[in-house]
């Protein structure tokens, strides 16, 4: 039986130039395993799985999950 993760896909809008998605780990190491450049107007659309247990966005974007929809800012 393995890791009950959510099938949910995200959706990440870059509204900016640079913007990263990373993957962190799922266990008990939390760390840093994917980082991906999103270029404004490029999305990206991602899981929860057996080895990405949350995932941290840098920069402006736009996120939808099946929580809602928010938006990322950079710090001024
Ligand atoms: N190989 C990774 C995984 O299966 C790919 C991945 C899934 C990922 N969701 C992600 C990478 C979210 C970055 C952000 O877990």
């Amino acid at each position: 039986m393995g890791v009950n993760t959510n099938n949910d896909f995200i959706v990440i809008k870059a509204a900016e130039d640079g913007v990263n998605v990373i993957g962190l780990t799922r266990g008990t190491d939390t760390r840093f395993h994917h980082s991906e450049k999103l270029d404004k107007g490029e999305v990206m659309i991602a899981q929860f799985t057996e080895h990405t247990s949350a995932i941290k966005i840098r920069g402006k974007a736009l996120i939808q999950t099946g929580h809602g929809e928010i938006e990322s800012e950079t710090k001024k």
